[in-house]
């Protein structure tokens, strides 16, 4: 692919891919961690820098999608999938990894942006100027304030499909637990369904302006002056206002203080703003009428007028984007109307076509403010921020019955923006010209907020906004508004985007020095394949011997042993001779791809139900899965044969209905079964099981029995829990997380019976006696999961 050679940034591959290339995906989740443990989180950090998103990968998949999607007309590329990471941290963030309380010297918390960051949005003084007072207060948000979870992180998962979204979440969900991360908050986003694609939830297209980047996009070759090329009217920035350390604009302020004391180690990195804008879909519409109502009561627009052309006046643009000030009648039916970026407001400069309190004009003035003169537009470069936000939650529907389509199920804007400096750009944005009513300034009448977003509507200037026109009578006509918030502050953090090798360094426990390993390559996100990753769960089909699913981290595998007769699976394995370890034959897909496991992302462990297995064409299966911190379980059914068709039969039950889960300490989180040989059945038709649970003072098992009653399976518990010490065989592991027997070594006749152990992401063999104590002991030490479930080209 040819890239014109002064656009070097395209093959940059130390900062971030959201920051300038942008993911810009349909599926996105924000996991908000807190860290716990400072050794682990550094391990953890060491593990995921290498699946970053740099702006090289990002930028090179966006240039093939959209050529892809221009050879086709329009249509997205459907063998073109990606999913991208992004990772920040807070300031509370940076000083556990490190572990230095003090990051800053004296002078650089002093300068503005730092001492914004050290701070964040939910510090009082910030809150107050932001806006987030009365009903947007701190106090009420989900997260990022003194009442919820401190937030260490924040990583992005960003996908093209829903499927690719959910399996790297439950990865990475899995992956965090295991650095005692815990995830305290999961904020989704998504592109809206069907007509509704590319629009927030008030029904505007979204996303339609966004700053072009100097040497990162291309020069319009046809213009002067920095425009981008193919993007009418949108200009290039330079990247020192969005990414530290890089040029920045010309007429930035020298003398800004984040300019001059940001440290060496924040170079290539930016600052991500994360707010969740809560939107009132129906109460907002309902404001639209009855102020479009007032006008027309005040004379000032014709009776006719529409609510669309009123509700286009606060946005400044139509519904399918195309500017007000260039159609100013009705919305243009062109679609590439939409994407019209090329246009100024000299030419309206009160505001009688855009009006001035537009959410466009108070958020990007463009050529618009007069300081004596008309101030040119190269000004507002050093206040421009990189959206990458998207829609949470439904479309409200007042036609739909499904109550996550109705008036109040949670929906807003899951706002995201980077930029160098926190105070100059994001926070200008929100508090000197949303949240300021005398902006644009020097007006006869203040304009008042910007009364689509701006949450301070009522304590603002008592939410009046000023309506300049020329009444149907021909005059010039002022007409002041009354206006109410529709939009909630829900949460907001703000955060730090290392670039790479800052990543690097904090996962070695610092910010600066020399790397100790200065040749780690940057990888390429892979799709997830039989890599050395934990066994959540391991299930053997039930027809046929030596194939089991296995399920790792969101991602369903068919896995085939020597048992299964083939030559050249035996050959292709390793340890065929003794316990027959298994090839890959295929990627099943995500848990979402099983209609039993709906809704189900971290599946704990799977026991099949011991009498029916293969019950008319059918066996049944308990799945134990956690949902939000809380382990559940349900009961499912597989059919015998191809295509294995899945079943969930009932609701998610609470562990307590297990009779055997009481005990010395209430068991809440099982881990895995393992069959005691000779009692499968027991003499009285019993089925005996140690189970492995976790505690808080580690992993424990006990002795249960499950017994047949007509439909129901009476549990007991039999021998109440001891240490894992208490099995040679498990010396040195501290959490085991599945059993699966070895196939042709489980004798239910006498002699030895073999198992894999599964732990982390290491696997075991084991032996344990039939009879007598059960006496038991390690065959084979431990090798990675990896060994166990090879890639393979067999594909039978
Ligand atoms: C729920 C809240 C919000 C909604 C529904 C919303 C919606 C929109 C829409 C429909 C557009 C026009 C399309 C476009 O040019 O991309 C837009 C543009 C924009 N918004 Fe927002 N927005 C919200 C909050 C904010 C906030 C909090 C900020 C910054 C503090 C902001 C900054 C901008 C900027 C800079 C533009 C581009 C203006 C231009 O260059 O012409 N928005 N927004």
């Amino acid at each position: 692919m040819s890239t014109p050679t002064d656009l070097k940034l395209r093959q940059d591959t130390e900062i971030q891919g959201d920051i300038i290339a942008g993911f810009k995906k349909d599926y996105v989740r924000l996991l908000l961690l807190q860290f716990n443990n400072a050794p682990a989180a550094r391990a953890w950090l060491e593990k995921i820098t290498p699946q970053i998103a740099t702006t090289a990968q990002v930028a090179d998949f966006n240039e093939r999608f959209s050529k892809a999607r221009q050879a086709s007309g329009g249509d997205d590329p459907s063998t073109l999938k990606a999913t991208w990471l992004g990772l920040s941290f807070t300031y509370p963030g940076l000083q556990f990894i490190t572990g230095q309380p003090d990051l800053l010297t004296a002078e650089q918390k002093a300068g503005d942006t730092l001492e914004a960051f050290i701070q964040g949005p939910a510090d009082p003084g910030r809150a107050i100027a932001l806006g987030d007072t009365d009903d947007n207060d701190p106090k009420f948000w989900t997260f990022g304030c003194a009442t919820k979870p401190t937030v260490h992180a924040v990583l992005t998962i960003a996908s093209d499909t829903q499927d690719g979204l959910d399996s790297a979440v439950a990865e990475q969900r899995v992956a965090a637990s295991r650095a005692s991360a815990v995830v305290v908050f999961e904020q989704e986003g998504a592109a809206l369904p069907g007509s509704k694609k590319g629009k927030e939830h008030f029904g505007f297209k979204d996303g339609v302006s966004e700053p072009g980047v100097l040497g990162f996009d291309e020069r319009d070759p046809a213009r002067s002056g920095n425009f981008e090329k193919a993007h009418p009217g949108t200009r290039l920035i330079p990247p020192g206002e969005f990414v530290i350390g890089r040029q920045p604009a010309e007429k930035h302020d020298p003398g800004t203080a984040a300019r001059k004391t940001i440290p060496a180690w924040m170079t290539d990195g930016s600052f991500q703003v994360v707010r969740r804008l809560e939107q009132d879909v129906a109460g907002w519409w309902a404001q639209v009428d009855r102020q479009l109502q007032r006008l027309k009561d005040l004379k000032a627009v014709p009776q006719d007028t529409t609510r669309d052309w009123f509700a286009a006046r606060l946005v400044g643009r139509w519904r399918n984007g195309a500017p007000v000030c260039k159609y100013p009648d009705t919305q243009p039916a062109d679609p590439a109307t939409g994407s019209d970026n090329d246009f100024l407001f000299a030419d309206d400069p009160d505001g009688l076509t855009t009006p001035l309190y537009s959410h466009l004009r108070k958020s990007n003035p463009r050529d618009g403010l007069i300081d004596g003169t008309p101030v040119d537009e190269v000004f507002m470069d050093a206040r421009r921020i990189m959206r990458r936000g998207a829609p949470y939650g439904q479309p409200f529907d007042p036609t739909s019955d499904v109550p996550d389509n109705g008036p109040d199920a949670a929906r807003g804007l899951l706002f995201v923006c980077y930029q160098a400096d926190l105070v100059a750009q994001f926070e200008f944005i929100q508090v000197n010209w949303i949240n300021d009513p005398d902006f644009p300034p020097g007006r006869e009448n203040k304009p008042g907020p910007d009364p689509m977003v701006s949450g301070q509507l009522a304590t603002v200037n008592d939410g009046k906004v000023n309506h300049e026109g020329l009444a149907p009578s021909g005059e010039r006509q002022t007409s002041t508004l009354d206006f109410r918030p529709f939009v909630r502050t829900r949460g907001a953090l703000y955060c730090f985007t290392p670039s790479i090798t800052t990543l690097r360094r904090l996962a070695q426990g610092r910010l600066t020095g020399e790397l100790t390993d200065t040749t780690q390559p940057v990888v390429t996100p892979q799709p997830v394949v039989a890599q050395n990753l934990p066994m959540d769960a391991v299930l053997p089909l039930p027809d046929v011997p030596g194939r089991f699913w296995t399920f790792q981290q969101g991602t369903i595998r068919l896995i085939t042993t020597g048992a299964a007769g083939s030559t050249q699976i035996r050959q292709l394995t390793t340890g065929a001779v003794d316990d027959r370890t298994g090839v890959v034959v295929k990627t099943v897909g995500p848990y979402s791809s099983w209609p039993a496991l709906k809704g189900v992302t971290q599946i704990d462990t799977i026991l099949p139900v011991p009498d029916e297995q293969q019950v008319n064409g059918k066996s049944s299966y308990w799945l134990f899965h956690t949902v939000n911190g809380t382990q559940v379980y349900r009961f499912i059914t597989i059919t015998a044969g191809e295509p294995y068709t899945s079943q969930l039969l009932g609701d998610d039950q609470p562990l307590s209905r297990w009779a055997s889960f009481g005990g010395s300490t209430a068991v809440t989180q099982v881990d895995a079964f393992l069959p005691v040989p000779d009692r499968r059945p027991a003499g009285d038709g019993t089925y005996w099981y140690w189970m492995f649970h976790n505690t808080s003072v580690g992993q424990r098992h006990r002795l249960i029995s499950i017994g047949r009653s007509g439909q129901a399976h009476p549990d007991r518990m039999q021998r109440d829990d001891r240490k894992l010490t208490a099995w040679a065989s498990l010396e040195g592991v501290t959490r085991v997380d599945a059993f699966l027997p070895v196939p042709g070594r489980d004798d239910p006749n006498g002699g030895q019976h073999w198992y894999w152990v599964f732990h982390q992401d290491q696997y075991r063999v084991i032996m344990v006696a039939h009879g007598g104590d059960h006496q038991d002991d390690l065959l084979r030490e431990d090798r990675p999961t990896a060994v166990w479930s090879r890639q393979s080209s067999v594909t039978s």
